[in-house]
C-alpha cells in the first residue's frame, strides 16, 4: 500500500510541475487532494493494516498530504504572481509621455467685448435685462415714437414676417428687431407692473442680437449685437447721462480718455447725442482708423422721450430718464484694428484664435 501511495505522491509532484494556469491547478487539487484522491482514501484503509504498522504509515501519509498541500499553495501563489506580472507588462501605460492636448474653445471677440461693457455697468449698479429678438412692429417702432411712415424707418429696414391672413400692402406686425431699444419698453412695463401706482427707478443694460436688411459690406452686416442702456427715475438729468457714459468710457478705454458729445436725432430720445471717444489708437493725433479726425464715434444716446416714458407706464411729469445704445462689433473692430465686420460671422479660426 505504501508503495502505491509513494508512486501516486511522486506522480502528483511531477504533474504539479506541469500545471500552468488556475484551471489546471484546480483540476490537480481535485485529483490529488480531493476526497477521492488515492492519498485521501488511504486514511480509510489504515484500519486494514496490522495495528503496529498503523502509526508509522499514518505519519507518512500525513507528511505526504502536508507536503502536497504546501506545494499546491506555493504553486497557486506563483501563478497569481505570474498573472499579475503579465498584466502589468501588457497593460502598461507610460505616465511620462506628454498628454494629447485638447483644443480649448474661447469666447468670440464680440462676446468678450459685450461682457466687458456689461461688467462696467454692473459695477455701477446696472442690472442685465434680456429682451426678445423677434418683435412686433409696435414695440420695435411705434412705441418708440416711430409711426408707420416715419422716415427714421428707412435707416432701420428689417426682416418682416408676413403673418397668415395679412392683407397685401399691410405692414406685417412681426419683425426681427432692428435695435435693442424695444427692450426699453419691455423693461419699463415690467418694472412699472411691480408697482403701477409708484413705479420703481430703473437701471438696466440690455445686450443682444439685432437685425437689419442691409447690403453686406466690410462695414455693415445683416446681423450684429448692441448693448442698450436705460435709466429712469426722478430728477434724472442730462448731467447723469454724461457722467455715467464718461465714467464708462474711462473704464472701457482708459482713465485719461477724452470724450465729446455731438447733438443728434433719434425719435425716442430728446435731446439726443452721439458720444465720441478720443481715438485710442493715435491718441487723438489723427490716423486712418479715426479718419484723421482724432475721434471715434461709439454710441447714440439721449433723454428718454416723454412719449416713450408714457408708453412704458412711467408718468413723464414725474419721471425722466436717459438711454443709450452701442455696437460691440464696432468697438471690437476699433480696438483690434479689424478691418472687415464680415470676419465676425465667417467662423474662420484664424481670426478667432487671435483673441
Ligand atoms: N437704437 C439706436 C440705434 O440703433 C441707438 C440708441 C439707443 C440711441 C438708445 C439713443 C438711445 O441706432
Amino acid at each position: 500500500m505504501l508503495e502505491d501511495l509513494e508512486r501516486a505522491y511522486q506522480n502528483a509532484l511531477a504533474e504539479l510541475d506541469e500545471v500552468a494556469d488556475q484551471d489546471a491547478l484546480e483540476a490537480w487539487r481535485v485529483r490529488h487532494l480531493g476526497r477521492k484522491a488515492p492519498l485521501m482514501r488511504a486514511y480509510g484503509r489504515l484500519r486494514d493494516l496490522p495495528p503496529e504498522e498503523r502509526p508509522q504509515v499514518g505519519r507518512r501519509i500525513n507528511a505526504m498530504r502536508d507536503h502536497l498541500q504546501n506545494a499546491y499553495e506555493a504553486k497557486a501563489h506563483a501563478l497569481r504572481e505570474a498573472a499579475l506580472r503579465r498584466s502589468l507588462e501588457e497593460e502598461r501605460i507610460d505616465v511620462t509621455l506628454p498628454g494629447r492636448p485638447k483644443p480649448i474653445g474661447r469666447l468670440h471677440p464680440t462676446t468678450r467685448t459685450i461682457r466687458h461693457i456689461v461688467r462696467i455697468f454692473q459695477d455701477m449698479g446696472f442690472q442685465v435685462f434680456r429682451s426678445r429678438e423677434v418683435e412686433t412692429d409696435e414695440y420695435n417702432f411705434q412705441l418708440l415714437n416711430i409711426p408707420p411712415h416715419h422716415p427714421a424707418r428707412d435707416m432701420q429696414d428689417t426682416f418682416y414676417v408676413r403673418t397668415p391672413g395679412a392683407q397685401e400692402g399691410e405692414t406685417p406686425p412681426v419683425v426681427l428687431r432692428t435695435h435693442t431699444s424695444p427692450g426699453q419698453i419691455h423693461a419699463m412695463r415690467f418694472y412699472a407692473s411691480l408697482n403701477p401706482e409708484n413705479p420703481p427707478p430703473i437701471r438696466v443694460v440690455l445686450p443682444g442680437m439685432v437685425f437689419r436688411y442691409e447690403q453686406i459690406t466690410a462695414r455693415s452686416e445683416i446681423q450684429f449685437t448692441q448693448v442698450e442702456g436705460l435709466v429712469v427715475g426722478r430728477n434724472i438729468s442730462f448731467a447723469d447721462l454724461k457722467g455715467t457714459l464718461n465714467e464708462w468710457a474711462r473704464r472701457m478705454f482708459g482713465q485719461h480718455v477724452r470724450t465729446r458729445f455731438r447733438a443728434s436725432y433719434f425719435p425716442f430720445t430728446e435731446p439726443s447725442a452721439e458720444m465720441d471717444v478720443e481715438c485710442f489708437l493715435c491718441g487723438g493725433k489723427g490716423c486712418p482708423v479715426c479718419k484723421y479726425t482724432g475721434w471715434l464715434e461709439v454710441l447714440g444716446s439721449g433723454m428718454v422721450h416723454p412719449v416713450v416714458l408714457k408708453n412704458g407706464g412711467y408718468d413723464p411729469e414725474k419721471f425722466t430718464g436717459f438711454a443709450f445704445g452701442m455696437g460691440p462689433e464696432r468697438i471690437t473692430m476699433l480696438r483690434h484694428g479689424i478691418k472687415d465686420i464680415r470676419f465676425f460671422w465667417s467662423n474662420d479660426v484664424r481670426l478667432l484664435e487671435q483673441f
